[in-house]
């Protein structure tokens, strides 16, 4: 019986409405990514930076998880924990889809923790009222739980394991440029896993990639999973 771990990036969020990171030109919604996603952006003006997270989770929730999103929930229901799902995407779409096995590397904007004590919040417990949301336990600054650039992705442990284990590893909508994760296909393959990325364009590391599909994973997934259901 195979095991399946499933990488996803900005591409499965498109047809949700979320605009991709290569199709903003580099920029994110307009913004320059050091400015939002960096250490040094926060503390230089941690007022504009929460301006820009808020605005990310609203648009978030206004949003729906689509068809890929479903049919992974779908495939995790039906083999259980042979499914395995890292997502560079801090949107939490999975999770509204229903997924469980969820590893989100980048984290979540629908979490903060405080800049001082690291006590952590949900978006929903906070005042996002405020410019810059305060922390209730000390009344130190709280910051969005984003991996920034120059931070160390979560999981990174239990990815390692994950990619040494699995029999299939699936990439989907990831450009394959943002390390660590453009280099989790090449781990899995030297380690004996079956390679596949489904996206629109090729990914930039396309060479450590066995099969690929071209197209849409909004339309490409469904159809894929419903072939791994039907052969376990
Ligand atoms: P990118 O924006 O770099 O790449 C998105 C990929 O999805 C591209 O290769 C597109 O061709 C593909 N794509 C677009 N629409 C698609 C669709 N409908 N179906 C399938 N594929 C589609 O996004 P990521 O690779 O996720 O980091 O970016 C990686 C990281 O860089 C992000 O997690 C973020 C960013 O800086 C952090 O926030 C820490
Ligand atoms: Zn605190």
């Amino acid at each position: 019986m195979k095991k399946y771990l499933f990488l996803t990036g900005a591409g499965i969020s498109a047809e949700s409405g979320i605009r991709t990171f290569r199709d903003s030109g580099g920029l994110w919604e307009d913004h320059k990514v050091e400015d939002v996603a960096s250490p040094l952006g926060f503390r230089k003006d941690p007022q504009k930076v929460w301006k820009f997270y808020k605005e990310r989770y609203h648009q978030s929730l206004s949003v729906e998880p689509n068809p890929a999103h479903y049919a992974l929930k779908k495939l995790e229901d039906h083999i259980g924990d042979r499914f395995h799902l890292i997502t560079q995407n801090v949107d939490g779409l999975h999770i509204r889809a229903g997924s469980n096995r969820v590893l989100e590397m980048h984290g979540s904007l629908n979490r903060c923790f405080c800049s001082n004590c690291k006590a952590r919040y949900q978006m929903q417990e906070i005042d996002l009222q405020a410019d810059i949301p305060i922390c209730n336990k000390c009344g130190s600054q709280l910051r969005p739980d984003i991996v920034w650039f120059g931070e160390i992705p979560y999981f990174l442990y239990e990815i390692e394991e994950h990619l040494k284990k699995c029999d299939v590893f699936v990439v989907i909508g990831t450009s394959g440029t943002v390390y660590p994760a453009a280099g989790f296909v090449m781990t899995a393959k030297l380690f004996g896993a079956h390679t596949i990325a489904i996206n629109l364009d090729r990914p930039d590391n396309f060479s450590f990639i066995d099969e690929f599909h071209q197209g849409k994973s909004g339309e490409l997934i469904p159809v894929y999973i419903e072939r791994i259901m039907e052969s376990g």
